[in-house]
């Protein structure tokens, strides 16, 4: 029995997350679920998105998965605060980020294949898997609003206005070499054929020259697989020209946030999108998208991100074939094309396509649930 730590979070969080259950127990996983508190009531109820019972909970579980959560800018985050939190100096972090760097998961993983006959892929045939460095880079939230009167002393910052604001930008070799040999250690594991390092290595000299460097190293242990680099502008532009040139993308935290909501968008967008937060001994497993606020309540978003990321967290665990079976499912009620989410172009709704999933994986049961929903 596997103990999951259960973090829906809000917006839309909690609807996907229960999307992924019915799933989940479709393949008769055997897990006990103890859910976790974390999103944005915490913020305004405790000043702490991600409060300390919930860090311990992620201490005493094997793996977690995780919704979505709303984030807001800085003033409105103050002002959003209990009336005795406010004027405290307390500062909003992305939880996830914060659970990303707290439990050392450096991979990022994010795999963005096409399913046959999705009206949404860009071209069909499209396989390509992000590593994305996952704790440090631009993530490292050291910012300051000003430059802080300490720096002015280096000749080299005598170039930044006073004025400036300022957020720094780490890289280490241990980091890049271990998010280089995650992605290619996956790649001889799944017969890949190549990886490319992306970076901006000809302006971002001193950091991306390191991540450049630690990357060849790595890459040279590997003499079976291709390894290219390119810089992530050009990559941009050549993963919407020949997507089909890419297999296994490796590359730092910011950029690999920007280029896997393109590849993203490549099999179908944010509907489609899912991550694994992996590090040597946990990992969280969420959607790529957000909370979507907006349509939280709605029951309208597509769970299918989030279906695929309890796949992914099945594949983790070593539950192969329920994890197989779970993609074998999407694939098909992708390809029927009958159940269709708003974001395809119908009127399904979270629900509708979760049950769909689950019809795939064991009609009986869908038969079963349907009509357990109809009776309320
Ligand atoms: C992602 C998201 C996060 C990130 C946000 C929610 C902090 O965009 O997982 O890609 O920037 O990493
Ligand atoms: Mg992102």
């Amino acid at each position: 029995m596997y103990r999951i730590a259960w973090l829906p979070g809000d917006g839309i969080g909690p609807e996907v997350c229960d999307a992924a259950r019915m799933v989940l127990d479709a393949v008769e996983f055997p897990a006990e679920y103890v859910h976790g508190d974390i999103g944005w009531q915490f913020w305004t109820a405790e000043g702490d998105a991600l409060p300390e019972r919930t860090i311990q909970l992620l201490r005493s579980t094997d793996c977690a998965f995780f919704g979505a959560i709303t984030s807001k800018p800085a003033q409105e985050a103050e002002r959003e605060l209990a009336p005795h939190l406010r004027g405290r100096c307390l500062s909003y972090r992305s939880p996830i980020v914060r659970m990303r760097q707290l439990l050392d998961l450096y991979v990022c993983l994010r795999p963005c294949k096409a399913f046959s006959g999705n009206p949404l892929n860009y071209r069909e045939d499209i396989d390509l898997v992000v590593f994305r460095e996952n704790t440090e880079g631009m993530y490292i939230g050291v910012e300051f609003p000003r430059v802080p009167e300490s720096f002015t002393q280096e000749r080299a910052m005598a170039a930044i206005p006073r004025d400036a604001a300022l957020s720094l930008r780490s890289i280490t070799r241990k980091g890049s070499e271990r998010i280089v040999r995650a992605a290619f250690e996956y790649a001889a594991r799944n017969h890949r054929r190549k990886v490319t390092a992306v970076h901006k290595a000809n302006v971002l000299r001193a950091t991306c020259g390191l991540f450049l460097e630690a990357a060849r190293e790595v890459a040279a242990g590997y003499p079976q697989i291709e390894f290219d680099t390119a810089n992530v502008d050009a990559m941009g532009m050549w993963l919407l020209k020949n997507p089909r040139n890419y297999d296994v993308i490796v590359t730092t935290n910011l950029f690999g946030d920007i280029l896997s909501d393109l590849c993203a968008q490549l099999v179908g967008g944010m509907g489609f999108g899912y991550s694994g937060n992996i590090g040597d001994r946990y990992a969280v497993f969420e959607p790529t998208h957000g909370s979507a606020p907006k349509y939280a309540g709605q029951h309208k978003v597509n769970p299918l991100a989030t279906i695929l990321a309890a796949k992914m967290m099945l594949e983790w665990l070593g539950e192969k074939e329920r994890a197989a079976q779970i993609e074998q499912a999407v694939a098909e009620v992708v390809a029927r094309g009958e159940v269709r989410t708003y974001d395809m172009g119908g009127s399904a709704s979270t629900t509708d396509m979760a049950q769909a999933v689950v019809h795939a994986l064991r009609p009986e049961l869908a038969s079963k649930l349907a009509g357990e929903l109809r009776a309320g």
